[in-house]
């Protein structure tokens, strides 16, 4: 199972996670130079962003690289639905003096209808490609196997793993409930099994043939070797890399994440129209607050109500409230630490070193 990291081209089982909005090249370019695999979220750019992202990473590093894209269903608009958001947000807009926007757009483009960004991602042939959020259909896993890359998405259940297993995945990324950022899921529409990573990665183990990569609450040495012993290939890690230097996470998200444990998570559709995990922050309360009037609100279709809550956060944010922005974060943040990507790489490399003795001299008792 060593064999993807030997395809890949690295030592060491340690994958930075893709994180649209947070990951830069310079972060991707520090772990990979450090010996993991560093990784660009390009979810949330276009197939220009992508080029000049991959360039930009590809000048800083000779290193393998993974890039990642998103593959929801298209949003259906929804003037009615759209509208009454935007009316249950307009009080919490009118404490920040502003007002919601009278729209709402979609802010970004699915993989599933971007020709552009394939045409993108097929010319620059990063070596790791991955997707979030579904799979894409066949012809367009061909043009990008055809470019050799080797390919992954993120799955949530078994059910997932065997879809993405089908459909000519290399790797899967097993992403348990525990884990920082937008939830993986297929399809909106059925419930939410909610599997930790540990259940998950190991019936996703037990039950597929390609190598599994365990992502949600890592955060140290101990926690990738906690997944190596459940038979994962390799550990991906977000949260524990949002607070280096090297992202473009704000002040405001770091101090939080780094506020040890008093730090706290929570699942939320409110931000961006999908399932994600944040820090407890003033929009998960109005999350809150929304969810339980009668009617209900619901947010529109992602990414349409990122729209509004990015207006939200930027109207909050010019009055000195910041606790408005998306700052996704997984379960484990209370053990978040803020080193150079380069250090904290070394760090877990170490920490893992050591459980592995802990692990032989338990085994030479035993
Ligand atoms: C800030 C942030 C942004 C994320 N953005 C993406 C993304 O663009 N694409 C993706 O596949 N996963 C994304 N994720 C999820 C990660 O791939 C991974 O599942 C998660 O970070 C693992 O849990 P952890 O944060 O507890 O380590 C993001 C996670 C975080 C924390």
């Amino acid at each position: 199972m060593t064999q993807l990291l030997q395809r890949i081209g690295i030592v060491l089982p340690i994958f930075q996670a893709p994180m649209a909005g947070v990951s830069t090249p310079a972060l991707a370019a520090a772990v990979s130079n450090a010996g993991a695999l560093g990784a660009l979220g390009l979810g949330a750019t276009d197939a220009d962003g992508a080029r000049a992202a991959i360039a930009e990473l590809r000048a800083a590093t000779a290193r393998p690289i993974h890039v990642n894209v998103f593959v929801h269903g298209p949003p259906r608009p929804d003037a009615a639905r759209e509208s009454t958001w935007l009316a249950a947000l307009a009080p919490t807009f009118g404490k920040y003096g502003a007002e919601p926007p009278a729209t709402l757009r979609t802010i970004y483009r699915s993989f599933v209808e971007d020709d552009a960004m394939l045409a993108a991602l097929v010319e620059s042939a990063p070596p790791v490609i991955s997707f979030h959020f579904g799979l894409p259909d066949a012809d367009r896993i061909a043009a990008l196997r055809a470019t050799g890359a080797i390919l992954m998405a993120s799955v949530t259940s078994i059910a997932e793993g065997r879809a993405a297993q089908r459909a000519g995945m290399d790797a899967v990324v097993a992403q348990g409930w525990e884990a920082g950022g937008h939830r993986g899921v297929f399809d909106l529409g059925s419930p939410d099994e909610q599997l930790g990573t540990v259940a998950l990665a190991r019936a996703l183990v037990r039950c597929l043939d390609v190598p599994v990569v365990a992502a949600g609450g890592i955060m140290d040495g101990a926690g990738i070797a906690a997944a190596l012993s459940l038979g994962a290939v390799a550990a991906q890690l977000g949260t524990a890399f949002v607070a280096c230097p090297e992202t473009s996470a704000s002040s405001a998200y770091r101090t939080a994440l780094l506020s040890g444990d008093r730090a706290r998570t929570v699942m939320t559709s409110a931000i961006s129209g999908r399932p994600a995990r944040c820090l407890v922050n003033r929009f998960t309360a109005l999350s809150e607050q929304l969810a339980a009037q009668t009617p209900r609100v619901t947010p529109p279709d992602y990414p349409i109500a990122y729209d509004a809550g990015k207006a939200l956060h930027a109207a909050a944010a010019a009055r000195g409230e910041h606790g408005f922005g998306a700052q996704w974060a997984g379960q484990g943040v209370a053990l978040a630490r803020s080193l150079p990507a380069s250090e904290l790489v070394a760090t877990l490399a170490r920490e893992l070193r050591a459980a592995g003795r802990r692990d032989a001299a338990f085994s030479r008792q035993a």
